[in-house]
C-alpha cells in the first residue's frame, strides 16, 4: 500500500508516472519537522537494514553513512564521497518494520542513515516543498516492486545493446575506429558497438561531425554496420557559443537556453569552451533539443550516450574573475598569511561545479514559471535524456534506440539507462560496481553498467579480466577509458584468447540475460537483487555484500581481489556451481547450502544455478544478430523448466504472448 503526502508547494518533477490523491496527516514510521526546511526523522532498530539510493557510494545496506542527492560531476569515487552523478531518493527500511520512502524533491537532499546517530534516520532538505510517498509491504522486495510500478516502466533498449561495446576517449579518425573494429574482428572477439567520444565532433559542438575526418559519415556508419558494429556517439549538455553554429544560433534566437537573472543567456565552460545549456525543463526547448538527435539518426545512428548533464561546469566567467582577483591579491601581497593562501586555493579549486554558479541561472517551466536552477538541479540530466527519448518516439515510434546518460534522477529510468561515470582502474571499484547494480534496479534503472577496466588510471590485464567477469552479467557491458591512460581494448594485452573467451560467455548468455531483462522491465521487477531479497529469512544472506541474485535462476559471485585464485561464497540453498572454462566447456558441481571456498582462475567465468532451475545457453557468436536463439542448450538441474522470453529486439510489441516459451531441461 502506498500513501502520498504533500508538503508546501512541490515542484512537479514527473518522477512518478501514476496519479495519486494525497492523504492528510502525518506519515507512520517517522516525524516530519518543517521549521527550518524539511526534515523526516525516524528511529532505526539495531537490526534494520536500509536499501536503495540507486547510484550511491558504499554498500547495498546503506546504513552507517550520510549520502547527499546532488547530481555531481566528480571523477574521484573515493569512499568518503557523498554525491555521485545521480539523485535517487528512494530507500527501504527493512527489519521488524518494513517500509519504503520516496522523497519526490528535485534539489539537494541529505540522507543521514545512522551516521550522526547510529539509531536514527533523517532525511532533510532546504525547502519544505515536496511529495513523500510511504510504502508498506510484506518485505523489502515487495515494497520495491510497488515503488517500481508507481514510477512507471523502465526503459527497454534494442537487443544489440546487450552485446559488448568498446569505447575510449581519444578515438578521433575513421582509422582509429577501423583499428578497433579490426582488433576485435580479426581476433574473433565478439563486439556490437564502438562508442564515439567527443572527438568525433567539430570543436566539441553537439550534432556536428569533424568533416575532415568524417566526410560522408552515413557511408562510414554503413561500413561499420556491414561489420555488424554500431557507432554510438556521445552528446554533451553544453552547446558551444559560436556565432554561425546552427544549434547555438537557433537556441539564442528562440530563447531556448538557460538564462541569467537579467534574461541574458547563462555561460559556462565545458569541453567546447564557453557554452549555453539547453533549457530542457522548458517543453518547447526540450522538443527543439531532442529533434537535433535526428541529425545523427538520419545518418544511420541508432544509439547515443548523454554526458556532462549534471550539468557539469568547469568554470564560469564570474568564477574566473573572482579567482583572478584572489590570485592577484595573493601575489601582490604574499605576506605569509596562510589565510590568504587558502582563499586563493579555494577560489581556484572551487571553480568547478560551484553552488554559486548553480544559483545564478534559471529555467522556464511548462507552466511558464521561472525557476532558479539550484532548486531543480537534479532534474537536468533526466530532462536532457527525456528530450532524446521523446524525440525518438517522433522519429520512429516503433523502434527502440539505445540511450544512456551519466546524470539521472528517478523518472529518467523511463527514457534511458545510465552508466556509472568516471570510475578508476581500482579493484575496489569492481565491488562498488557490484553493490550499485541492485540499488539502481530498485530505483528503476535496469540498463546500467560501469566502465569495465576502469575509466581513470592505468588498468592491468587481471583487473580487466576480473571486472569483465562481472560485466558479463550487466545489461550494459562496455570497456571505456580516459585519454592518457593505458590502452585497454581487449587485444592490447598479448594473446587475447582469455578476453575472447569471457566475452563469448557473455554472448552465450545473452538469450538468458535478455529474457530476464525483459521480464524485469515488463513486470516492474528486479534484474539484480541482493541475496536477502530472495532469502529474507536467512541471517547470512542478509549480510551478503559481494554476491548478487540475477533473475530467478542464478547467483553471481565474481572475484574482485588481485592475485586471488578464488573466493569465499555463501550459498543460502543448494546450488549448481558452474564455471565457463577457456576451452569452451563447463565445469559443474553441486554444492550444498553454506559457506564454500571456490577456485576461479583468471580466465574462467563463474555462476551458480539455483536448485531445480535451469538457464538457456546459445552457441557463441560475434555479434548479437548472429545468435541462434532457436537452438539453445539448457544447463542446471535436469527436469527444470525455464520460461524464455524472446523478441526481434528492435520493435516495441513486447506483450505478444508468443514471445514466451517454456523450455524444459532433459
Ligand atoms: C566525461 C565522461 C567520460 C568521457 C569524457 C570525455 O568525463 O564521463 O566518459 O570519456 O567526459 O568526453
Amino acid at each position: 500500500m502506498i500513501r502520498k503526502y504533500v508538503y508546501g508547494i512541490p515542484f512537479e518533477t514527473e518522477s512518478v508516472a501514476t496519479e495519486m490523491e494525497a492523504v492528510k496527516g502525518t506519515p507512520a514510521y517517522g516525524t516530519v519537522c518543517m521549521e527550518d526546511g524539511f526534515r523526516f526523522a525516524c528511529a532505526l532498530d539495531e537490526e534494520d537494514v536500509v536499501y536503495g539510493l540507486g547510484e550511491a557510494n558504499r554498500g547495498m545496506n546503506k546504513r552507517g553513512y550520510c549520502y547527499i542527492s546532488d547530481c555531481t560531476d566528480d571523477p574521484d569515487h573515493t569512499e568518503d564521497k557523498r554525491s555521485l552523478y545521480g539523485a535517487h531518493n528512494f530507500i527501504v527500511v527493512s527489519g521488524e518494520r518494513k517500509f519504503g520512502l520516496f522523497f519526490d524533491y528535485p534539489s539537494k537532499m541529505t540522507f543521514d542513515i545512522g551516521y550522526t546517530r547510529p539509531d536514527q534516520l533523517t532525511v532533510s532538505c532546504q525547502a519544505a516543498d515536496l511529495y513523500l510517498y510511504v510504502i508498506d509491504g510484506a518485505n523489502a522486495y515487495d515494497i520495491v516492486k510497488q515503488f517500481r510500478k508507481l514510477i512507471g516502466r523502465s526503459y527497454i533498449p534494442p537487443k544489440f545493446a546487450f552485446g559488448f561495446g568498446q569505447s575510449r576517449w581519444g578515438y578521433r579518425t575513421k582509422e582509429d575506429f577501423r583499428k578497433v573494429a579490426e582488433g576485435y574482428r580479426e581476433n574473433q572477439i565478439p563486439l556490437d558497438m564502438i562508442y564515439m567520444d567527443i572527438d568525433y565532433m567539430e570543436a566539441y559542438k553537439d550534432f556536428t561531425l569533424n568533416e575532415e575526418e568524417f566526410s560522408d559519415f552515413p557511408e562510414f556508419v554503413r561500413e561499420m554496420k556491414e561489420k555488424h558494429i554500431r557507432l554510438i556517439p556521445i552528446i554533451d549538455a553544453g552547446v558551444k557559443v559560436e556565432p554561425g553554429y546552427e544549434v547555438y544560433e537557433e537556441g539564442v534566437k528562440h530563447g531556448y537556453f538557460c538564462k541569467r537573472e537579467d534574461g541574458s543567456d547563462f555561460v559556462a565552460a565545458v569541453w567546447p569552451g564557453w557554452t549555453h545549456f539547453p533549457d530542457v525543463l522548458n517543453p518547447e526547448a526540450r522538443k527543439w533539443f531532442g529533434d537535433k538527435y535526428r541529425i545523427l539518426t538520419d545518418q544511420g545512428i541508432e544509439g547515443f550516450w548523454n554526458d556532462m548533464n549534471e550539468p557539469a561546469i568547469f568554470y564560469t566567467p564570474k568564477g574566473v574573475q573572482e579567482a583572478k582577483e584572489a590570485v592577484k591579491e595573493f601575489f601582490q601581497d604574499a605576506s605569509g598569511e596562510h589565510s590568504v593562501f587558502f582563499q586563493v586555493k579555494d577560489a581556484v579549486m572551487g571553480l568547478s561545479n560551484n553552488d554559486r554558479d548553480y544559483r545564478s541561472f534559471y529555467h522556464q517551466t511548462a507552466d511558464g514559471e521561472r525557476v532558479r536552477h539550484d532548486r531543480v538541479h537534479n532534474l537536468f540530466g533526466f530532462n536532457m535524456t527525456r528530450a532524446a527519448g521523446e524525440a525518438f518516439e517522433r522519429i520512429d515510434p516503433d523502434r527502440r534506440f539505445l540511450m544512456f546518460s551519466r546524470s539521472s534522477c528517478i523518472g529518467m529510468h523511463r527514457y534511458g539507462g545510465i552508466w556509472t561515470g568516471d570510475n578508476r582502474s581500482w579493484w575496489s571499484h569492481i565491488l562498488l560496481n557490484l553493490k550499485m547494480l541492485p540499488s539502481l534496479n530498485m530505483c528503476g534503472f535496469l540498463y546500467t553498467g560501469a566502465d569495465l577496466g576502469g575509466f581513470g588510471s592505468d588498468t592491468t590485464r587481471d583487473l580487466l579480466l576480473r571486472w569483465m567477469a562481472l560485466g558479463v552479467f550487466a545489461p550494459l557491458m562496455r570497456n571505456h577509458s580516459a585519454m592518457g591512460t593505458r590502452e585497454q581494448e581487449c587485444y592490447q594485452f598479448g594473446d587475447p584468447a582469455d578476453f575472447c573467451h569471457v566475452i563469448q560467455v557473455r554472448y552465450r548468455l545473452i538469450p538468458y540475460l535478455y529474457s530476464e531483462y525483459m521480464k524485469a522491465a515488463l513486470n516492474d521487477d528486479l534484474y539484480f537483487k541482493p541475496t536477502a531479497f530472495v532469502y529474507p529469512e536467512d541471517a547470512h544472506a542478509l549480510q551478503v555484500e559481494d554476491q548478487l541474485m540475477l533473475g530467478d535462476e542464478i547467483m553471481i559471485a565474481p572475484v574482485y581481489t588481485q592475485n586471488a585464485k578464488g573466493r569465499y561464497v555463501y550459498l543460502p540453498e543448494e546450488m549448481k556451481f558452474v564455471k565457463f572454462l577457456p576451452d569452451g566447456s563447463l565445469y559443474e558441481e553441486i554444492l550444498p547450502a553454506g559457506h564454500h571456498y571456490v577456485e576461479i582462475a583468471l580466465n574462467e567465468v563463474p555462476l551458480f544455478i539455483r536448485r531445480d532451475r535451469c538457464i538457456p545457453l546459445a552457441a557463441a557468436a560475434e555479434y548479437v544478430e548472429a545468435l541462434d536463439t532457436e537452438h539453445l542448450t539448457l544447463i542446471g538441474y535436469p527436469g527444470a523448466e525455464y520460461r524464455f522470453y524472446d523478441d526481434d529486439g528492435v520493435h516495441k510489441n513486447y506483450e505478444d504472448p508468443e514471445k514466451v516459451r517454456t523450455l524444459k531441461m532433459e
